[in-house]
């Protein structure tokens, strides 16, 4: 299966909102407005436009991407936040390619860690631990197990720790 993870293009928003919409539709602890959420974020001073990045099979776009800048304290990391795979092409290790190319992308780009709110199953195969045990927070209330965060460089996070401060635009609708 050749996939091709590259950055987000204008031309591709419409496909993405899409892919985005299908994702989510059935997905449990979703709000199933995620493709919107992405669209407000795209606007957002946090938008990193390297780290919008979509996944293409057969010249069509078939999963999604998105890091967005935080603060902690006075520290600029970034979020995970959302990831989406077409249902149909899900458990074919799309999902990992994005997330391990995005990991590579930010690091290259100077970001020390991550974080993500999500399965405390899934995000452990790419080094996400409970953000608790640095010392991150989230802004709202959350299982333990499921506010996770990684060190993109050795002691990235070791300096690191407050209530994490997302892009406004997470909380508007
Ligand atoms: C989560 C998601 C992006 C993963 O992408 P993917 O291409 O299916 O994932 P991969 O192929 O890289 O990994 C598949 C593995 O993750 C596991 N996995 C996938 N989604 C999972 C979930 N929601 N909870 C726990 N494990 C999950 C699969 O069981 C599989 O495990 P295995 O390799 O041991 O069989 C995709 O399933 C998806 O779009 N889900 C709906 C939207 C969503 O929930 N997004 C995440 C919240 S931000």
């Amino acid at each position: 299966m050749d996939i091709i993870i590259r950055q987000e293009k204008n031309e591709d928003n419409n496909e993405v909102y899409h892919v985005v919409q299908k994702a989510f539709e059935k997905a449990d602890y979703s709000d199933h407005d995620e493709h919107n959420l992405i669209k407000r974020l795209r606007t957002s001073a946090k938008f990193i436009p390297e780290l919008s990045l979509v996944a293409e099979y057969d010249n069509e776009i078939v999963g999604h991407i998105l890091f967005t800048e935080i603060k902690v304290g006075d520290q600029t990391l970034i979020a995970l936040a959302p990831v989406a795979v077409l249902p149909e092409l899900q458990s074919k290790g799309i999902g990992k390619l994005l997330i391990t190319e995005g990991h590579n992308i930010a690091k290259q780009l100077g970001y020390k860690g991550a974080v993500v709110l999500g399965h405390d199953k899934y995000y452990p195969k790419f080094g996400y631990t409970k953000a608790s045990q640095y010392g991150i927070e989230a802004p709202f209330e959350v299982s333990d197990d499921n506010f996770m965060a990684v060190e993109l460089v050795n002691g990235g996070l070791s300096d690191v720790h407050g209530v994490v401060e997302y892009a406004k635009e997470f909380f508007e609708k």
